[in-house]
């Protein structure tokens, strides 16, 4: 099978991007289920390369794109790691003393990396577009829904999406202590103007305190949020 250069360049680097949150780097994905060129699997180290041929359709595009990105990110704090595997919860295995996360969209996957002095780290992406107003009953809490703007469907969209994403990163941070699926409205969320947002934890079981700190920013068209958790 010969690949188009346009499916090889799919999976070059878009951006890199730091934060105080950790060092970010984003990478193209193909939007399509077609098998990754082995020429693509094979810049991933040994074990990460075997785990993404057992693998297929965007499953496989999705992990090859973040493990490409993520290591990248890792490059760029100086770090070589070891086949970073998903650990039995699903989230990628660092080497100690560091954290990372990864997150997909349908055209774009992105890894974030940190040393582990400020606590977990968890990331998320998202596209603005389609808006998906329908998801808000599920992903906030009638309080949150309360203090949406109800004048303007842009704004609240922007709203709803901006604590969605940030909910999906607290979730990814979180999961380490908790080791549990944590609902969406175990969370109060409020992005603030400046790309910070307050978040207080409402955890069904009890866990915590926790100490959370959430960012978010639109870059390049996107919405890209990240959470560090550290116990309080
Ligand atoms: C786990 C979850 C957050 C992943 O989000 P998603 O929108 O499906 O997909 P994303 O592309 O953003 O993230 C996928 C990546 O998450 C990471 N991930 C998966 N499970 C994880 C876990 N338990 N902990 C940390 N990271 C995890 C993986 O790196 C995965 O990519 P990979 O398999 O290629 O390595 C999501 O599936 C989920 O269950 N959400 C509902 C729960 C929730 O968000 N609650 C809010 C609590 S306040």
């Amino acid at each position: 099978m010969s690949y188009t250069a346009d499916v090889l360049s799919s999976f070059a680097i878009e951006y890199h991007h730091a934060t105080a949150h950790g060092v970010l780097t984003a990478v193209r994905i193909p939007d399509s289920p077609e098998p990754v060129p082995s020429a693509v699997v094979d810049r991933l180290p040994h074990g990460e390369a075997e785990f993404a041929r057992t693998l297929r359709g965007y499953r496989q595009v999705q992990f090859v794109g973040g493990r490409i990105a993520l290591r990248r990110a890792c490059e760029q704090i100086g770090l070589t790691a070891p086949d970073i595997l998903p650990n039995a919860r699903g989230a990628p295995s660092l080497p100690e003393g560091f954290v990372g996360s990864i997150s997909h969209k349908r055209t774009i996957a992105v890894g974030m990396v940190a040393r582990d002095t400020e606590g977990t780290l968890g990331v998320d992406v998202e596209d603005y577009e389609p808006m998906r107003p329908s998801i808000e009953k599920a992903v906030l809490t009638d309080e949150e829904r309360r203090s949406l703007p109800d004048e303007d469907t842009t704004r609240r969209w922007i709203a709803t999406i901006m604590r969605f994403s940030i909910k999906e990163a607290i979730y990814k941070a979180l999961d380490p202590y908790v080791e549990r699926y944590v609902g969406f409205h175990e969370a109060h969320v409020t992005p603030d103007l400046h790309g910070h947002a307050a978040v207080q934890l409402h955890l069904a079981k009890g866990e915590g305190p926790f100490c959370v700190d959430a960012r978010y920013v639109w870059l390049h068209g996107r919405l890209l949020t990240s959470v560090r958790i550290r116990p309080d």
